[in-house]
Order: C-alpha cells, then sequence, then structure tokens
C-alpha cells in the first residue's frame, strides 16, 4: 500500500484541498510540507465550506494533521484558522494536530517587509500574498529564524530577536516602512508560546513509527511546480519548493515513503499574481472561465487570470514533480463551449519549444502554439462515473493524457467532495 503526494501542477489553486480531502478518507494522517498561510484550499462538505491556509486539509475528516519542518508558520495566523475552523465544528487539539518542533515562524515583521518591497518595485512588482513568505524563508536560510522550538527557550529570545532587528529593521528604514521594536515582538512571542507549543513535536519520529505500522500517509502539497522556487517561472515563484521530493526533507521522512505523486491539474488554467501566462485569454472566453469556475483568490480575494490549458507545461510540472498521475478538476467550468484549445508549445523568434524557457524575457516572449478540439454541450457537472460524461469531454481528456505524457488518474466535476471520478486508486501504487 502506497502513501500519496498530492501537489499543483500548474501555478495554484487547481482544487488541490478538495482532492486531499477526498483522499483523505483513506488515509492515517495528512503532512504539509512547505509553504505557509499563502496557499488557500477550499473544501466543500454538504453546507459547508472550509477555507484551510495552515491545517492540513485532512482535519475536517477528523484525520491527524502534521505541519511539517518545511512550513513557515505565523502563529497568529495558525492560532486565527483554529479558532475559525473550530467554530464550524471541527475539532483541532494537540490531539488531532502535531507541529514540527523545528519549523521556521512568521512574525509581523516578515509581512511588514513583503510589503514594502512589493510597494518598492512597483509596477515590478510579483504579486506575492503579502503574508511575510519570501522574507521568513529567507531567515531560515540565513539561520535567524526564530522556530517552534524557540518559544520553549524564552531565555534566548532576546538574542535572537536582536539578530532578526538588525537585519530587518535596516531594511524597512531604507524603505521607508515602521520598524519594529523588541518589546513587541517578545510580547507576541510570549503570548502565543503557551497555545502553540503544545502542538509541538520531533513530528519525524511520529512519521517514523506510523510508517513503520504501516499506516497510510497522505502529503498535502501548497502552490504548485510552476511556483517552484527552482523550476517554476522565477522570479515569478514562490519561495519554497514544491516538487513532490519536497515532502522527504519538509516532513523528516526518507524518499521512499513519498509513494504515488498524484498532480491536480484544472481542465483550463489560472495564475494569480504577477508573471508570465503564455495561454491567458484577455476576451469573453478568459472572463466566462473567471465568473463560471469562481476565479477568485482563497487567500487575498484578487480575481484569477485565467486561460486555455498549458499541456507544454504540465508536462513540465509531470516531469520535474515525478508526478505519475493526474487529478484534471473543474471539467465542468467548459461545459458547453464549442471549441477549446490545447497548447502544445511555445514559438520564441524563429524556435517552437515543447517546454517553458528559463530565462524572464524568453518567457514573456513565448507564444503559445494551440491545436484545437471540439468542445460538449452537454453537462459534466456532478459527474461520478465516465458513462455520465459526453463523449467529446472523454476526448479532451484522452487528448490531456497523451500531450502531457501522465495518464488521468482522478476527475472531478464540481466543488463537492463526492462529485469525483476515481480510475486508478493512488493508494494502490
Ligand atoms: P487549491 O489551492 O489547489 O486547494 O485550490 P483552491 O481551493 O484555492 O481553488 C479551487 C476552487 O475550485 C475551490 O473553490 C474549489 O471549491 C473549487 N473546485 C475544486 N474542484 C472543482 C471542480 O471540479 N469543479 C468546480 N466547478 N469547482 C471545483
Ligand atoms: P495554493 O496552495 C496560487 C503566488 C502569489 C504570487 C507568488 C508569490 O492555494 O495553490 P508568495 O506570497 O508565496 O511569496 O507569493 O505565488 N501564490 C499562489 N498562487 N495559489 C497559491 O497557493 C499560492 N501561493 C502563492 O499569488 O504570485
Ligand atoms: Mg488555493
Amino acid at each position: 500500500m502506497a502513501n500519496v503526494c498530492v501537489i499543483g501542477a500548474q501555478w495554484g489553486d487547481e482544487g488541490k484541498g478538495k482532492v486531499v480531502d477526498w483522499l483523505a478518507s483513506r488515509a492515517d494522517v495528512v503532512v504539509r510540507f512547505q509553504g505557509g498561510h499563502n496557499a488557500g484550499h477550499t473544501l466543500v462538505v454538504g453546507d459547508q465550506t472550509y477555507k484551510l491556509s495552515l491545517l492540513p486539509s485532512g482535519l475536517v475528516r477528523g484525520k491527524l494533521g502534521i505541519i511539517g519542518n518545511g512550513v513557515v508558520i505565523d502563529p497568529e495566523a495558525l492560532l486565527g484558522e483554529i479558532d475559525r475552523v473550530s467554530a464550524q465544528g471541527l475539532t483541532v487539539t494537540p490531539a488531532t494536530l502535531r507541529i514540527a518542533e523545528n519549523a521556521a515562524l512568521i512574525l509581523p515583521l516578515h509581512p511588514a517587509l513583503d510589503r514594502a518591497r512589493e510597494a518598492a518595485r512597483g509596477e515590478a512588482r510579483i504579486g506575492t500574498t503579502g503574508r511575510g513568505i519570501g522574507p521568513a524563508y529567507e531567515d531560515k536560510v540565513a539561520r535567524r529564524a526564530i522556530r517552534v522550538c524557540d518559544l520553549a527557550e524564552p531565555e534566548t529570545l532576546s538574542a535572537k530577536l536582536d539578530e532578526l532587528l538588525l537585519h530587518h529593521n535596516t531594511l524597512l528604514r531604507g524603505l521607508g516602512a515602521e520598524p519594529f521594536t523588541k518589546d513587541t515582538l517578545l510580547a507576541q512571542l510570549q503570548s502565543v508560546a503557551p497555545r502553540l507549543l503544545p502542538f509541538s513535536e520531533p513530528v519525524w519520529e511520529r512519521l517514523a513509527d506510523m510508517r513503520r505500522a504501516g499506516r497510510r500517509i497522505l502529503f498535502e502539497g501548497a502552490q504548485a511546480v510552476m511556483l517552484d522556487v527552482d523550476h517554476g517561472t522565477y522570479p515569478f515563484v514562490t519561495s519554497s519548493n514544491t516538487v513532490a521530493a519536497t515532502a522527504a526533507a519538509g516532513a523528516g521522512i526518507g524518499p521512499a515513503a513519498i509513494g504515488f505523486v498524484l498532480g491536480i491539474a484544472k481542465a483550463y488554467t489560472t495564475r494569480v499574481g504577477a508573471g508570465p501566462f503564455p495561454t491567458e485569454l484577455h476576451d469573453a472566453t478568459g472572463h466566462l472561465l473567471g465568473e463560471r469556475g469562481h476565479e477568485f483568490g482563497t487567500v487575498t480575494g484578487r480575481p484569477r487570470r485565467c486561460g486555455w490549458f498549458d499541456a507544454a507545461l504540465v508536462r513540465q510540472a509531470v516531469k520535474v514533480g515525478g508526478i505519475a498521475g493526474l487529478a484534471l478538476t473543474k471539467l465542468d467550468v467548459l461545459d458547453g463551449l464549442p471549441e477549446l484549445k490545447l497548447c502544445t508549445g511555445y514559438r520564441i523568434g524563429g524556435t517552437v519549444l515543447r517546454h517553458v524557457p528559463a530565462g524572464k524575457a524568453a518567457q514573456a516572449a513565448a507564444v503559445p502554439q494551440y491545436e484545437a478540439i471540439e468542445g460538449w454541450m452537454g453537462s459534466t457537472r456532478g459527474a461520478r462515473s465516465w458513462a455520465d460524461l459526453p463523449a467529446q469531454a472523454i476526448k479532451y481528456v484522452r487528448r490531456i493524457e497523451e500531450l502531457v505524457e501522465a495518464p488521468v488518474t482522478l476527475l472531478s466535476t464540481s466543488p463537492e467532495r463526492d462529485d469525483t471520478i476515481l480510475v486508478r486508486d493512488p493508494f494502490e501504487g
């Protein structure tokens, strides 16, 4: 029995939350391994809608959730989210949620720096979520981060904050933003410590035990391969690795434990924030996809940019992300469109490429090469078996499989948990 790792195969918001929630019924534990509260995962269960940013999506099924060391944690955001979902009836206690003691924290100076830098960039901004993700990862790599375990060593916090403030206040002042005082930060850390520490432990030990006992682990990725700091459309990316390989380092488990890698892709493409998007539609069809797909960012409320399915991009995500099967979501949004387009590569000057070029200028210059495919008039909305799908919708899925060189192992046909068609059980490997 394999473990499963779910990752985004485009630029995020593919429906990872829905798929993780659906798969979680057969998992014993769900593990977040990278990103932070820049993620927004929406789960629709009957008349309840859950919006999760840091909490693993399995909590909605009552499954144990683990926040791995690769995640950057904003304590206020986490505690706020716990309060919010608790008010919706979920149980989040140290019995249902464990947090890696060696995960780095996001402090108020991180979003402040994130926003000040974005403002200074002006037109050249990345369009970050403004939540301090980049600055927090920078501090982790620079070895000056405050981690969950540091809350248990209050006598060390003052010196650690001195080091952080030396760096951040210099930058903040230079950018014309308000500097922070040590007292404010210290008070915040002291106030969250008693609530956060009961969740903290060496999660690698628990995961090793569960693995030895044959428990099923479901790794829940955030963001997506094209937002990966190495493999994405740099510099318009997030600040973590989002590929499946990260699940091992970001949870504290060996790579063999990752198991089946399920890539999630929408049946079209969206992107929030700035950066290249070759198949973006600025016309009525793009508008229609946005309206029908309710394409507004969960975290920032920004309208998502919409466009045709980019098979060249997903093929690349399949290769670098180690994707063994795809879950194709939001097929229903394409219902009734007379003709669809699939991008098979890009023309840049006189050359045609089958992959996203690495350079920023080349990415911006990439002109998509399309093949057209007939749409379908019937409805796929809510379909729960292949037999419910119009023949042309099946042809569309089959063509995607050929172009991206991976099988579609799961189809999603509405936001609802059970409107899902299983082709191959990823837990069977
Ligand atoms: P994530 O970040 O990858 O978890 O995706 P988000 O939750 O940010 O965005 C996906 C949105 O699409 C959510 O509002 C989901 O409820 C919704 N969704 C997921 N699957 C489907 C589907 O098959 N059809 C439709 N119409 N909506 C879906
Ligand atoms: P989920 O998990 C879509 C984008 C931001 C911005 C870039 C960098 O819901 O799929 P950051 O705040 O991470 O430094 O912003 O990455 N971004 C996302 N886009 N879905 C997400 O997460 C995202 N997380 C970050 O919009 O372009
Ligand atoms: Mg999202």
